[in-house]
């Protein structure tokens, strides 16, 4: 971990090095007295801090840190991809933003299966077709429009001059770059921009990216839904086989939906309401674990990771049959909410013994591992805070990446249920309810939250990862608030997740002790051994006693807590 002073910009900075996380469940994050920005690089934080410190609030700074990762985050930042955002502000009203792909206006419904009705292996991962009408340029401009205090231009110049100035690869995006480096060739060619071979502290230059953003900031949001940008755009799609046209970038909107809120003990936590399913299954699973005892049992011993675990299972078979875009299907949040159905949910828990996923299905009203999506946390010098969580889906999603306008595209239409049953690349079994139509958002995982305690702002917390987003908001949550950890101590902390099917509880690789492990499999529990990768990547802001703001910013990756 290294913790540095920048004189100049007066601006503290946490960027984290590789960590053992059993060995600090005590050290804290860094911590400054206003204001803060969480993300996957350094550079995005800084990029928002400094919007803050030149007077803008957290909904500037959101503009700014979401288009900085897309420059020097490309594996998951995006222009091309989409997300969802909670913001509470300082008055404590809050509301959330969903600027979530949508499917193309000639999507069907069978159209990743073939003649006999089997899904197409890869068809909506690793073709064109797999594209998804890009949210994240509507999202930013319906947040600065009803928010932001700074001129766009302003916000947008730092992001232009990363782009065009470039940004030094680090040791784990030389590693994936290495990693992608035949499949972002293959559907890019070998001069394209990130098909070229990079090593440890080479800087990449995204000077298309930067005429794009200055067409951006001249044209404003049309620019990219209407204007030239679309125009190249959809050529550039058609070419490569997706359906996605004018008419689709034209009629996208991002859309302001309410919160979803419920409480857990006396904290009252505030996440994304569909089309993610994130913040019900949250709701549920804090709804099912709240009779017991967890701090009792004790951090990530067997008996509160079975407790954990049998919520989530139930949680996740919910999810897979009921949810859906709001907009398509009804669904029903109250019921799935209702304490006496979370009770009656766990009433088949027997402490003795693991519940098979096999007898749990969806109640009565009704994987694989990834880090393909980014999330960062932001406090502003106001009091405002902003939990936002974007995705391209895959590493670098589609893999398509338009050379003329220097971005990537999603391949979001994976969250989609391709066909009842049938399992996406998160292992996810989806129903009718997420099954694709025209414009129809897919479902997602991402769980972007703020959590208050006794009223008052507590938490910002969020992370990438597919289906193991929600759990690892959970974890982090249930650390700060049952185990007493610190921000960064939440963060480091080792994880599990378990999502229904497949049936199985992952651990990250050589964190649980053998004990533990033993005793879960000796109550029937399947564990996954395989060598598993991490689980979640948080970025979290949690407010102190003294009104201070420690930053917990995942050792995981190249993340990075940037303040003053
Ligand atoms: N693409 C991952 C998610 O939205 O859950």
């Amino acid at each position: 971990m290294k913790k540095s002073i920048v004189l100049g910009l007066s601006v503290l900075i946490l960027s984290c090095k590789s960590q053992n996380p059993i060995d600090n469940a005590s050290k804290q994050g860094l911590v400054v007295n206003k204001a803060m920005v969480v993300s996957a690089r350094v550079e995005a934080s800084k990029i928002g801090t400094q919007i803050m410190q030149e007077g803008g609030n957290a909904f500037d700074a959101m503009v700014a840190t979401e288009l900085a990762l897309a420059v020097a985050y490309p594996y998951a930042g995006n222009l091309g991809g989409g997300g969802f955002m909670v913001y509470r502000k300082a008055d404590g009203s809050s509301g959330t933003l969903d600027y979530r792909e949508k499917a193309p206006l000639a999507a069907t419904k069978d159209m990743f299966q073939d003649k006999d009705g089997n899904v197409i292996p890869g068809k909506s991962t690793q073709t064109a077709l797999a594209i998804g009408v890009p949210g994240t340029i509507a999202g930013i401009f319906a947040v600065h429009d009803k928010l932001g205090s700074l001129p766009i231009a302003q916000i947008l110049q730092p992001v232009i001059e990363l782009a065009e100035r470039g940004v030094v690869v680090t040791a784990k995006q030389a590693e994936r770059l290495q990693d992608y480096h035949d499949v972002l060739n293959k559907y890019n060619g070998a001069a394209s921009v990130l098909s070229k071979t990079y090593k440890e502290k080479d800087t990449i230059k995204y000077p298309a990216l930067a005429n794009t953003l200055r067409r951006i900031v001249k044209n404003g949001r049309d620019e990219f839904y209407k204007g030239e940008t679309a125009k190249i755009l959809t050529s550039y799609l058609k070419e490569k086989g997706a359906i996605i046209t004018m008419e689709d970038l034209a009629s996208y909107q991002a859309k302001w939906r309410d919160p979803l809120g419920f409480k857990y003990k006396d904290l009252t936590i505030i996440s994304m309401a569909p089309p993610s399913s994130g913040g019900i299954c949250l709701a549920q699973i804090f709804g099912m674990i709240e009779p017991f005892n967890l701090s009792k049992m004790g951090h990530n011993n067997p008996e509160s990771i079975q407790v954990i675990v049998e919520a989530e299972r139930r949680a996740y078979a919910d999810r897979n049959y009921f949810l859906g875009d709001p907009d398509f299907v009804k669904i029903p949040l109250k019921e799935l909410m209702d304490p006496a159905y979370l009770k009656e949910r766990m009433d088949s828990f027997d402490p003795s013994t693991a519940t098979l996923s096999s007898d749990v299905k969806q109640g009565d009203v009704a994987y694989n591992e990834s880090m393909e999506t980014t999330h960062y946390s932001i406090v502003d010098q106001f009091g405002n805070a902003v939990s936002a969580t974007t995705t391209l889906n895959a590493g670098y999603g589609s893999k398509f990446y338009c050379e003329e306008l220097g971005f990537l595209l999603n391949n979001e239409m994976d969250d989609f249920s391709s066909k009842a049953g049938v399992p996406n690349m998160f292992g996810l079994v989806g129903n009718e309810a997420n099954s694709i139509a025209p414009g129809k958002r897919m479902l997602s995982s991402m769980t972007p939250t703020i959590v208050e305690k006794n009223g008052k702002l507590f938490m910002v917390v969020g992370s990438p990862g597919g289906s193991t987003i929600i759990t690892s908001v959970l974890q982090t949550i249930l650390n700060v608030y049952e185990y007493d950890y610190s921000m960064q101590a939440s963060v480091n902390a080792a994880r599990f997740h378990h999502q229904w099917l497949p049936d199985l509880i992952t651990f990250e690789p050589n964190t649980f002790s053998t004990n533990t492990l033993e005793t879960l499999k000796n109550k029937g529990y399947l564990i996954n051994e395989k060598t598993t990768p991490v689980i979640g990547k948080v970025d979290a802001v949690l407010v102190l006693p003294n009104g201070h703001l420690e930053g917990g910013a995942d050792f995981r990756g190249d993340d990075a807590a940037v303040g003053f």
